[in-house]
């Protein structure tokens, strides 16, 4: 067996020292409370440090968090901090644990599967896994419910921070489209990290515009679906959802034979079929799309490839995504880029327009690997230990020269090393 080319104790540190007792942050000071598909990642690097109870607790603490309605929120304020902004007193969500008001990618059942199988203490897992499937199956419901009343296969997000890449160039034109909001904040990402490596305040001014939409419109569903002024069908979200909808099913097997199941097979297999509405030949990618003027939006992101990690892609689209990839490592070889390196937009410190972010390596090596393309997916593995050769775990690295960026000891960096790259 290789070496692995970072330090494992390190590794383990980090989700130590980030542990706030049951739940980790991403990272100290920029992210000091739980988000959403942090929690499921980091729960891989618990399960790999050998604290399986630990790994579970990870989840039971984020679904602590869901709403009556079966929403997972992307963040939930267990604790109190000032060093985040925007805190709950701005979200308004007037529950019992304090949350946003928006969900993020749910790569949830994918890692309770994971977990599941990995686990050796049996009997516990067989106890976990009952315990969270009731709401991860209802994190799913909700997602086709309320984020495809309209039944079209291909859900919808409200707000960049819901896709988990906050500032990707794909989200330029509709996030235009949204007002800037009319009362002066202090941002706080900016005094932790370098403001190159952060999205910009005319972004932030319609991101929190939106925050504040969810709150007057008193968090309804109908109302935000009818009135939104930012409506995107987001084919990472859809992708991560479609991988996530295949292993709530197969875990439901022989445990769970029900309405909620047949529901969820139908709405998977109406995205399977409308997934190429999606497809960029132009690009030779899946894009998202703006629902509220029907365009798509034409950029080459790491999003676009996550369909591979969904299955949703037919393998004449997977051979054309595999040759773009050639170019596009071959442009940023700290990879894969977030933003293809040949774009306009293209910044590769940046957050979401071009650093490279070792989870969604994993997501796509695992895709790569369902469509029988193992030397691409080992040749991802490659390229995010290159990022980790300096011995530290960043949020993000540079995808040029895989210098570390954003925030620093960073969980989910740690987590997915141990799931993924430690042999
Ligand atoms: C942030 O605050 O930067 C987060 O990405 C929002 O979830």
């Amino acid at each position: 067996m290789n070496r692995p080319v970072f330090d494992i104790e390190h590794a383990k540190r980090i989700l130590r020292d980030n542990d706030l007792g049951g739940y980790t942050v991403p990272t100290k000071g920029l992210y000091p409370f739980q988000w959403n598909w942090d929690a499921a990642i980091t729960a891989l690097g618990w399960m790999e440090a050998g604290d399986e109870p630990r790994a579970w607790l990870e989840l039971e603490m984020l679904l602590k968090g869901q709403w009556d309605n079966g929403m997972v929120p992307h963040i939930i304020f267990h604790g109190e901090a000032d060093t985040y902004f925007p805190g709950p007193e701005v979200w308004g969500v007037e529950n019992a644990v304090k949350t946003s008001a928006i969900s993020q990618p749910p790569v949830l059942a994918t890692v309770v599967r994971i977990l599941f199988e990995q686990s050796k203490d049996r009997a516990l897992a067989e106890q976990k896994l009952a315990a969270l499937l009731p709401g991860t199956i209802a994190c799913h419901l909700w997602w086709y419910r309320e984020r495809d009343p309209e039944n079209t296969g291909l859900v919808c997000s409200y707000h960049p921070w819901e896709s988990g890449m906050d500032n990707s160039p794909a989200w330029d034109h509709p996030l235009s489209a949204v007002p800037t909001v009319d009362w002066e904040y202090t941002r706080r990402d900016t005094g932790h990290v370098d403001a190159a490596e952060r999205p910009h305040k005319h972004q932030y001014d319609r991101y929190i515009y939106l925050v504040d939409f969810f709150k007057r419109n008193r968090f309804d569903s109908d109302a935000i679906y009818k009135s939104c002024p930012y409506r995107v069908q987001d084919i990472g979200i859809i992708a991560i959802l479609q991988r996530a909808n295949t292993d709530l099913l197969a875990l439901c097997q022989s445990r769970i034979d029900d309405d909620s199941t047949r529901s969820l097979q139908a709405s998977s297999a109406r995205t399977a079929a409308a997934i190429n509405e999606l497809w960029s030949d132009e690009l030779s990618c899946f894009v998202s799309r703006d629902t509220l003027t029907g365009q798509q939006l034409k950029t080459i992101s790491c999003a676009g490839v996550l369909p591979l990690f969904g299955e949703l892609a037919s393998p004449a689209q997977a051979s054309a995504i595999n040759e773009s990839l050639d170019r596009w490592i071959d442009g940023a070889p700290f990879g894969l880029a977030s933003t293809h390196p040949d774009s306009e937009t293209f910044e590769p410190q940046r957050y979401w327009r071009g650093p490279s972010w070792l989870h969604i390596n994993w997501m796509i090596a695992l895709g790569l690997e369902a469509y029988q393309m193992p030397e691409r997916a080992e040749q991802l593995k490659q390229v995010s230990e290159a990022c980790l050769e300096n011995g530290d775990f960043w949020e993000y690295y540079n995808s040029v020269t895989g210098e570390g960026c954003g925030g620093g000891e960073f969980s989910w960096t740690a987590a997915i090393a141990l799931h993924w790259l430690k042999s």
